[in-house]
Formats: C-alpha cells, sequence, structure tokens
C-alpha cells in the first residue's frame, strides 16, 4: 500500500523534530522514566482518539484529523537542517499571525490539545502535537506511525519558512530540503498530505474562487487517509484546487506532482 511507504516519510517528520534535546536525554537515559511513561498511558489509554476516531468532521466543511495533521507539518517547517533549530516544537501558537499559518484549523486544533488536559510539565504541547498525528493518521484509516516523546516546546516562534503556494517549484524545494527532505520526499509528504482535507474559500479567495463551494476537497475522499490524490491526479480527474484551480500561479501541487515528470506519484499509484 502507498501510505504504508509514505508513513515511513511521515515517521521522519515526527522522528527528526526529536532533534538535539533528544540526543542530549539519551546519555542520561533511565527506566522506569515519568514522561515515557506518561506519553505511553496517552498513547494507549488515553482521550485523543476521541477527537479522531472515524475521521470526524469539524463543522460543515474539514475534519479534525486533517487540521490536526496540517498544524503538525507547519510547525515542523521551521526545522533547519543547517543550524539544527526549530522543527516539531510547538512554536506554531506564536506563529498564527504569519501569512502561511493562515486557516481556521490551525486555531482550532491548538486549542483541541490545550483545552483536552494532558500538556503540562511532563508532556509539552510538541509532544502532544505529534500524537496527535498518529491519532489524526489511524482515525482515517491510515497506518500506525512509530511515536516517540521527548520534545521540548518553543519559548518564542520560529522563521517564517512554511512554504506556499504561490512560490515557486525552487523555493519550495529549498524549504523541503532545509526541512531535511529530498525532492522526492516533498513529493510524497505533500500527496500524502493533501490525502485529508482541503481549501476554505474563506481564507484563500485567490485559490478557491468558486463561492458556491466555500470549501473544496483535495479528493473525492477527503476523510480517508488513501491515495485517491495520487490515482486522481494521474487520471486527470482530480478536484485538487492547487493542482487544476484557476489560478495558475497556485497550482503548488501541480508543479511538485509533477516535478519529476511524475515518476514518484507512478510509482505509489501502483503501490
Ligand atoms: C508546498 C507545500 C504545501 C502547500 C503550498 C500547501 C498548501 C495548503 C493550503 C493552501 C491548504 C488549505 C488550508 C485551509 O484552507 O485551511 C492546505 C491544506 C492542507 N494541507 Fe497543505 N500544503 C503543502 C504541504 C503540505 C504537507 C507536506 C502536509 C502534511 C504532511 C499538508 C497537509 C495539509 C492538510 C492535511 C490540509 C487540509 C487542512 C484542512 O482541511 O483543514 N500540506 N495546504
Amino acid at each position: 500500500m502507498l501510505f504504508h511507504n509514505i508513513a515511513l516519510i511521515q515517521a521522519v517528520i515526527v522522528a527528526c523534530t526529536v532533534g538535539d534535546s533528544y540526543a542530549q536525554s539519551t546519555s542520561t537515559f533511565q527506566w522506569p522514566n515519568a514522561q515515557l511513561s506518561y506519553a505511553d498511558l496517552q498513547l494507549y489509554e488515553g482521550d485523543l482518539s476521541i477527537f479522531t476516531d472515524g475521521c470526524p468532521m469539524r463543522g460543515d466543511s474539514s475534519t479534525i484529523p486533517a487540521q490536526w495533521l496540517r498544524l503538525a507539518y507547519h510547525d515542523m517547517s521551521t526545522h533547519s537542517v543547517d543550524d539544527g533549530t526549530g522543527g516539531l516544537d510547538s512554536s506554531i501558537q506564536y506563529e498564527l499571525d504569519m501569512p502561511q499559518n493562515i486557516g481556521e484549523g490551525m486555531a482550532l486544533s491548538l486549542n483541541d490539545f490545550l483545552s483536552i488536559g494532558i500538556v503540562g510539565p511532563i508532556l509539552g504541547l510538541a509532544d502532544v502535537m505529534a500524537m496527535g498525528v498518529v491519532f489524526a493518521v489511524v482515525g482515517c484509516g491510515g497506518p500506525i506511525i512509530p511515536y516517540r516523546a521527548g520534545r521540548i516546546d518553543a519559548s518564542t516562534a520560529g522563521p517564517g519558512s512554511v512554504p506556499q503556494p504561490q512560490e515557486d517549484l525552487a523555493t519550495q524545494t529549498e524549504k523541503f530540503k532545509q526541512m531535511g527532505f529530498n525532492a522526492t520526499e516533498m513529493i510524497m509528504l505533500v500527496a500524502c498530505g493533501h490525502t485529508l482535507g482541503g481549501v476554505r474559500q474563506v481564507d484563500f479567495p485567490l485559490i478557491v474562487t468558486d463561492v458556491e463551494d466555500a470549501f473544496q476537497n483535495f479528493d473525492t475522499t477527503p476523510q480517508a487517509y488513501d491515495n485517491t490524490i495520487v490515482s486522481q491526479f494521474l487520471q486527470n480527474t482530480t478536484q485538487d484546487v492547487l493542482s487544476i484551480g484557476p489560478n495558475v500561479t497556485t497550482r503548488s501541487d501541480f508543479r511538485i506532482f509533477s516535478s519529476d515528470g511524475n515518476v514518484t506519484m507512478q510509482r505509489y499509484h501502483k503501490k
């Protein structure tokens, strides 16, 4: 299955964000460990799945899992391989006024995590957001992503380095490279992200110009973590507004998906 493989890349998102703090803690690692025990408790017996089981809608547009996945991706995108800073460190809570972080789902998702009573001195917001990705993907029928706690929450905003739809392919490729992903992984990441949810007209009026359809799903199965986004792209039946939208400048998915002549999309279409 395509997304079992893509899950490995998603696991990279979670894993790469453990970063230096994890490396330092391994030298003093002891078991039992209060933080890891609490993380296990939340993972296996906690309440996060209540939000994600069955990939539920949020209102009449997107789903909670889609919003949680996007939030974590944007938070992770501040990672710099050059200086080892950023990553999934919950800096997104200080970055919501940046143009690249527009979207109702961001604040709603943060509120989910902060209101459920899990975040505290033992398990920080970044660890809970990463756990949210695990539940989001499983809740929509995707694979179980390996999870590990130990992130350190940021206290300030990171750089505004999240790729934006109107940027050219070279700029986006360079930004993913800074996050630690090569051009093939960029294609896989965007495809596996955009298997869920879609684009809101109120937040992106230059992308979704059809006011009759205020929310446009990326594919016809927005509540399933599957490879429909890939198959419909290759079959020229895609409805992804970031691939075929009226504004050519913001056809970011099209540029990325086809950036290697569809080789990666074809490879994962066949799995
Ligand atoms: C060049 C890279 C990317 C661009 C330009 C981009 C752009 C966008 C835009 C404009 C939206 C609409 C948001 C809204 O209306 O609230 C969106 C939604 C979404 N993106 Fe991306 N994205 C990119 C990569 C990714 C990646 C790598 C992931 C995850 C691995 C991801 C996950 C999502 C999800 C799950 C949604 C749906 C959110 C919802 O339905 O509320 N995106 N993206």
